[in-house]
C-alpha cells in the first residue's frame, strides 16, 4: 500500500546487486522482548528487500546475522571499543567466524541490540556496502523525547494529523496494533521517552485510572526501549481537593506528591518523570504561592528521585504583567537559579526565545546556565510554519540552531555542545520534540512531514548530525532509491524551509501570523487583550521604519547574549540579514548590503518566497516518474495550496507594509496575485 503508513520503515526489494545475503538470524540465549522485537524486524525487513524469510538459529553459517551481546561475541570478532558505547550503542561488523561470512551486532544490552538492527537495516535500504561493514554508533545524549500535546479527549494542541493516536477510551484493556508500530518508528530513530499529554495538562491524567491507561501503553513501548512520562499540571492535588493549597514548601504538599510518585511506580516500574509548563500562558505554579521555580521543580524531584525519575521543568515563560520584551523573560527567571536545581531536573529550553517561529536566534539562555542541565525544545509539529500543509523540512532548522555558536568560550561553544556536555557529563542531558503524530494514515498528516519526525529522531541521537544526511537517508528509505530522485526530492526538502521564512517572515521578522490558529497572515493585528499577543508589538512598523529594536537602545535583549556576540548583533552591519529585524529596528531606506533600500529587500525576499514555493510544485512534477500515483498526488495537491497560499501571504504583507509605510513597490517587484 502507498498510503505513507509504513513511513521510512517500507523495506522494498533491493535490486539483486545491493541485495544483503542476510541467510540466518543468530543469537545464544532465551531472547528478551527486545531482542524478540529486533530479529522480528530483521526478518521483516530482509522478506521486503530480499523476498527471503531468515530462520532464527544458534549455529552460524554463511550469510548470518549475529546479534551479540559483549562477553558473548563470536571468536575472531574485534570488539575493540564497545564497552565505551555505554547501554544504547552498537557496532556492526562484517567479519568472517570460523571460516564463514557474517555480519555481527554487537552492544552491550539489549536496547543496542534493537538499535544495531534497525541501523543494520538502514544500511541495507540506503545502499551501505553490506559485505565491509564497520559502523559504530552510540546516542550523544541521553533522554531523547517526543512531547505529545495530547488531551484526554484526543483532540490534539497544534496537531496537525487527526485525532490523539491514544484511544484512551479503549485503554487500558484494548492496545491498538498502532502503538507497537510506533514504538519500531520510534526506535529506528533511538528515541527513548514520550511524554503521552499535553503541557496544558489537566489533573485527571494523574488519577488511577488514567495511570492505568499510561501503564497499558508503558507495557506495549518498553521492549522497544521507550519510557512513558506524564505532564504534570502543578495544582493538581489541590484541584483533586486532596490537598488544601498546591504551595511547593507545605510538606503537605510534598507528602501527596511522593505517595502519587510512588503510586504510579507501582504501575509504571520504569515511568521517566515529570514534564511541567508551570507559571506560563495562565498555568499554575510556584509563583502562585510566591516560590520559584526551582521551589517547584525540586519538590518533584524530590518526590521522584528514589525511583530515579526526572522532571523536565521548561523554560516557556512569559507574562503579560511585563510588557516590554517576550524575548527576554525567560532568561531574566531562569538565568539567576542556574546551579540551584537538583540533580534529576533538567530545564527544557525551546530553541528560540519566542516561540517555535519558521527562524529565531538560539535561546540566550543555552550557554548561559553552565551549572543546570538544559535540555532542547524543538517542535516537530509546523504550528507556524504552514501546518501539515506547506512543505518544510525542519533538518535545517534544528542544525541551525545546533551550530549556533553561544561565544560563552574561547575557542567556541555551539548549542550542541552545550546540550551534550550537561555540567561535563555528570548530569541528564537530552532533546525533546513537540510531536507531530496523530491518527492520520499518514501519521503526521502528510508525507513530508513525516521527515521531521525522522530528522528530529536522527539529531536527538546526534545533535551533530547533518540535516542533509538526514534527509537523504529519509528520502531514500521513504520514496525511491534512484540517485536522481534522492537528489531532487532531497533539493526540494533543503529548500523548503527557507521559502517559508521568504514569504512569512523575511529578514528576523516573526510572530506575523494570524491569531489563535497562527496560520495565515496577520501583521495588522493589534487589538488582543495582550500586547504582547499583537503581531504589531513584533514588528513595530511605522511610517520611518520597522523592526525590533533589542540593543541597548531598546529592549536591550542582546545584553542575555555573551559579550562579544552581543556586540557583533548590536551593529546592523554586522548581524546577519536574516536576523536583522529581530535585533534592530531601521528605517525603510536604510541601505541594506546588496546596495538595495531594506523596503525594496523585503519585497525581494516576499517575492523569492513564492517564487520558491512554486519552484518546489516544478520540482515535485519532475518526481513523478520515481513516486507512486497516490504519493505523488497527495504531496501535489498539497503544494498547489502551498502556492496559493505563499502568494496569500505576500500579498497580504506587502500590501499591509505599504499601507504603514506609504511606500510604493520597488521596480521589479512582483505584481499582487
Ligand atoms: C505556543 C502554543 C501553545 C502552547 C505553548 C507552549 O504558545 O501556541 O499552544 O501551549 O506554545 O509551548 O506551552
Amino acid at each position: 500500500d502507498e498510503d505513507g503508513y509504513e513511513l521510512w520503515l517500507r523495506y522494498r526489494p533491493l535490486p539483486q546487486a545491493h541485495a544483503p545475503r542476510w541467510n540466518t538470524i543468530v543469537f545464544d540465549g532465551a531472547p528478551s522482548a527486545t531482542v524478540r522485537a529486533a530479529i522480528d524486524e530483521l526478518r521483516r525487513g530482509a522478506q521486503g528487500m530480499t523476498g527471503k524469510d531468515l530462520a532464527l538459529g544458534t549455529r552460524v553459517t554463511d550469510g548470518a546475522v549475529v546479534l551479540a551481546r559483549a562477553g558473548k561475541l563470536p571468536a575472531g570478532v574485534d570488539g575493540a571499543g564497545l564497552a565505551d558505547l555505554g547501554r544504547e550503542g552498537y557496532l556492526l561488523k562484517s567479519a568472517t567466524v570460523a571460516g564463514k561470512r557474517v555480519t555481527v551486532i554487537a552492544a552491550n544490552d539489549d536496547i543496542g541490540l534493537l538499535y544495531g538492527a534497525f541501523g543494520l537495516l538502514r544500511a541495507a535500504n540506503t545502499g551501505k556496502p553490506l559485505d565491509r561493514l564497520d559502523e559504530r554508533s552510540a546516542p550523544k545524549l541521553q533522554l531523547r523525547v517526543l512531547n505529545h500535546w495530547d488531551n484526554l479527549d484526543r483532540s490534539v494542541e497544534r496537531g496537525y494529523a487527526g485525532q490523539s493516536i491514544w484511544n484512551w477510551w479503549e485503554l487500558p484493556d484494548v492496545r491498538d496494533r498502532r502503538y507497537v508500530d510506533y514504538a519500531r518508528a520510534n526506535a529506528s530513530l533511538g528515541i527513548n521517552g514520550t511524554v503521552l499529554n499535553n503541557v496544558n495538562s489537566k489533573p485527571e491524567i494523574l488519577t488511577a485510572p488514567w495511570i492505568a491507561k499510561a501503564a497499558a501503553l508503558a507495557d506495549v513501548l518498553r521492549p522497544y526501549g521507550i519510557k512513558v512520562y506524564l505532564s504534570a499540571r502543578f495544582s493538581t492535588p489541590l484541584e483533586l481537593k486532596e490537598t488544601k493549597t498546591a504551595d511547593p514548601l507545605s510538606p503537605e504538599v510534598a507528602a501527596w506528591w511522593r505517595n502519587k510518585a510512588d503510586e504510579i511506580y507501582r504501575a509504571i516500574p520504569d515511568f521517566g518523570g515529570f514534564l511541567v509548563k508551570a507559571n506560563s500562558e495562565g498555568q499554575p505554579g510556584p509563583q502562585d504561592y510566591h516560590r520559584t521555580h526551582v521551589d517547584g521543580a525540586n519538590m518533584l524531584a524530590a518526590a521522584l528521585a528514589p525511583h530515579n525519575g526526572v522532571v523536565m521543568w521548561r523554560a516557556f515563560v512569559y507574562a503579560a504583567e511585563k510588557p516590554d520584551d517576550r524575548a527576554k523573560q525567560a532568561y531574566d527567571e531562569f538565568k539567576p537559579l542556574d546551579g540551584k536545581f537538583a540533580r534529576n531536573v533538567l530545564v527544557q529550553v525551546k530553541n528560540g526565545a519566542i516561540d517555535f517561529q519558521p527562524r529565531e536566534p538560539f535561546h540566550p539562555l543555552f550557554g548561559a546556565m553552565p551549572a543546570t542541565p538544559l535540555m532542547m525544545e524543538f517542535q516537530i509539529t509546523k504550528e507556524y510554519l504552514g501546518f501539515a500543509m506547506h512543505m518544510a523540512y525542519l533538518g535545517p532548522l534544528f542544525e541551525e540552531t545546533l551550530t549556533s555558536d553561544t561565544m560563552r568560550q574561547p575557542g567556541g561553544l555551539t548549542v550542541a555542545q552545550v546540550l551534550e556536555d550537561a555540567a561535563h557529563g555528570k548530569r541528564p542531558t537530552g532533546m525533546a520534540g513537540v510531536a507531530n503524530v496523530g491518527s492520520s494514515r499518514t501519521w503526521s498528516g502528510s508525507h513530508f512531514d513525516q521527515a521531521n519526525w525522522y530528522a528530529y529522531g536522527r539529531f536527538a541521537w546526534d545533535p551533530q548530525g547533518s540535516a542533509r544526511a538526514f534527509a537523504e537517508e529519509w528520502a531514500t528509505q521513504t520514496f525511491a532509491r534512484d540517485p536522481k530522485a534522492v537528489q531532487g526530492i532531497v533539493d526540494m526538502m533543503m529548500m523548503s524551509r527557507e521559502a517559508v521564512v521568504n514569504y512569512m517572515t523575511p529578514l528576523g521578522l516573526h510572530h506575523l501570523m494570524d491569531t489563535g490558529h497562527h496560520h495565515g497572515p496577520g501583521p495588522w493585528v493589534d487589538n488582543l487583550g495582550r500586547p504582547d499577543w499583537n503581531p504589531t508589538y513584533y514588528h513595530k512598523a511605522d511610517r520611518q521604519g520597522i523592526g525590533f529594536d533589542r540593543t541597548a537602545r531598546g529592549s536591550n535583549a542582546l545584553a542575555q547574549y555573551a559579550p562579544a556576540l552581543a556586540a557583533r548583533w548590536s551593529d546592523p552591519r554586522t548581524t546577519p540579514p536574516e536576523l536583522l529585524l529581530w535585533f534592530h529596528h531601521l528605517p525603510w531606506d536604510y541601505a541594506m548590503p546588496s546596495g538595495r533600500t531594506l523596503w525594496a529587500e523585503l519585497v525581494g525576499h516576499y517575492d523569492r518566497g513564492v517564487a520558491q514555493a512554486e519552484e518546489l510544485r516544478t520540482r515535485w512534477e519532475r518526481m513523478k516518474p520515481f513516486v507512486d500515483a497516490r504519493r505523488y498526488d497527495e504531496v501535489r495537491e498539497r503544494l498547489d495550496v502551498q502556492v496559493k497560499e505563499a502568494h496569500w501571504w505576500r500579498d497580504a504583507s506587502v500590501a499591509y507594509f505599504q499601507s504603514v509605510s506609504g511606500l510604493a513597490l520597488p521596480p521589479g517587484a512582483r505584481p499582487p496575485a
